[in-house]
């Protein structure tokens, strides 16, 4: 039978980096930092991408661009393509992503491309457990819970214990 359906997303608002958990402000702080590795003399946009391991192991990225535009890679995956090589066995734990154009850190929370989110499902999928994400502007933080909140109806062939 015909139905109609409402999705709802818990996240959280915040004003500024002194109400976070201090180990979500330490992971903002690191994004922030991490836009230094930024190379983006193309788009002139900066992020930095700060991804927190379930041991506390914290793994930097940041967007790198190629005068071939496709080659490139935005700074979300650096940072877990990064931490899936070096700790295959660590699961990630959070994710805080932090973009500045010439005026500095965006005034809205920067949000991550949808290639980005596929591949955070991926992890979370493969680590069975929840990936949370920290989105940063200059005046507005959000924190989401998990990937399915800011990809809904994840495609998922791949079940979470087999990896091959
Ligand atoms: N970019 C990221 O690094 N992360 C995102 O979530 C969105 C976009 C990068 C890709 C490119 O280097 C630049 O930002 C402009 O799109």
């Amino acid at each position: 039978m015909k139905r109609e359906r409402q999705l709802v997303i818990d996240y959280v608002d915040y004003e500024s980096p002194e109400e976070l958990e201090p180990l979500d402000r330490e992971l903002v702080q690191e994004a922030i930092r991490a836009q230094e590795g930024s190379y983006s003399p193309y788009s002139h946009f900066r992020v930095g991408a700060a991804l927190r391991l379930e041991d506390g192991t914290i793994v930097r990225g940041a967007n790198q661009e190629n005068n071939a535009y496709p080659a490139g890679l935005c700074a979300e995956r650096t940072a877990m393509f990064h931490a899936g090589a070096y700790y295959p066995n660590t699961a990630f734990d959070t994710i805080a992503i932090v973009g500045s154009d010439s005026n500095g850190i965006c005034e809205t929370p920067a949000t991550p491309c949808g290639e980005c989110r596929q591949v955070m499902a991926e992890y979370q999928t493969k680590f069975g457990k929840p990936l949370k994400i920290i989105l940063v502007g200059r005046n507005k933080i959000q924190k989401f819970f998990k990937v399915d909140d800011i990809l809904p109806f994840i495609f998922e062939s791949l079940k979470a214990g087999e990896v091959f």
